[in-house]
């Protein structure tokens, strides 16, 4: 299985210098390897990041129109527009400063309407979160998203931060998997870096959602090559 990885940046690096050596290093490291590496930085620093055969460009969320009167808002068209082909939604930061399951929704058509992939995160609130967020969205639909198990209490960022156990990751999935089509993609995030990856994988998700590991070029590489040789 090729493995999906994908790097959230969140709010980092601070200009725009570090983000593009960051992503050029990245790239550079994991030339020919076999993995799909999607980066998502902050969205000011994607027009200069330049995807290459198997690193693509993500962003960290988008509106659910694609254009108009919404003040401070970023369109899944405008992102498209400029090379991305990712977009990360319902971030359990983002569900803290308000976002709803509702308005993840919402997003998730906008971004399928856009011809991007929705990388959908889902907390341990499982069932709840993917009833209301796959609602409205039709059964071919479904199959184009990518969904991560992450945990809030396992980001590396929280108090007392602890990865998802293994255990922990397999109930998970099994409840996951109740709710979606066979070929659904399921990753895992939650302080993932190269010495566990493995594990996660071993338990039969297709890759891993790296938040603070993904700012460090060396270790994501390392990350992602142990990722391929499992
Ligand atoms: P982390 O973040 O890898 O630093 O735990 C993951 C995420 O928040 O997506």
């Amino acid at each position: 299985m090729r493995p999906l990885i994908i790097a959230n940046w969140k709010m980092n690096p601070a200009n725009s210098k570090d983000a593009f050596d960051l992503a050029r290093a990245v790239v550079r490291g994991l030339e020919g390897v076999e993995a799909d590496v999607v980066l998502c930085p902050p969205f000011v620093y994607v027009p200069q990041l330049l995807p290459s055969p198997n690193v693509f460009i993500g962003s960290q969320d988008a509106f659910w129109e694609q254009e108009g009167a919404y003040t401070g808002e970023v369109s899944p068209l405008m992102l498209k527009n400029l090379g991305c082909s990712y977009v990360i939604l319902g971030h359990s930061e983002r569900r803290k400063l308000g976002e709803t399951s509702q308005m993840v929704a919402k997003k998730i058509q906008a971004v399928l309407d856009a011809v991007l992939v929705p990388v959908v995160c889902i907390g341990e609130d499982i069932e709840r979160e993917m009833n209301i967020t796959l609602k409205d969205i039709k059964e071919t639909d479904v199959s184009k998203i990518v969904f991560v198990y992450e945990p809030e209490g396992a980001i590396s960022t929280e108090p007392n931060a602890k990865p998802a156990s293994l255990e922990q990751l397999e109930r998970a999935l099994n409840r996951m998997r109740t709710l979606l089509p066979k070929t659904a993609t399921i990753l895992y995030g939650g302080s993932v870096n190269s010495r566990n990856i493995q594990g996660f994988m071993g338990k039969g998700v297709q890759g891993a959602l790296v938040g603070a590991v993904s700012l460090d070029a060396q270790e994501f590489i390392q990350l992602v090559k142990n990722a391929v040789s499992m």
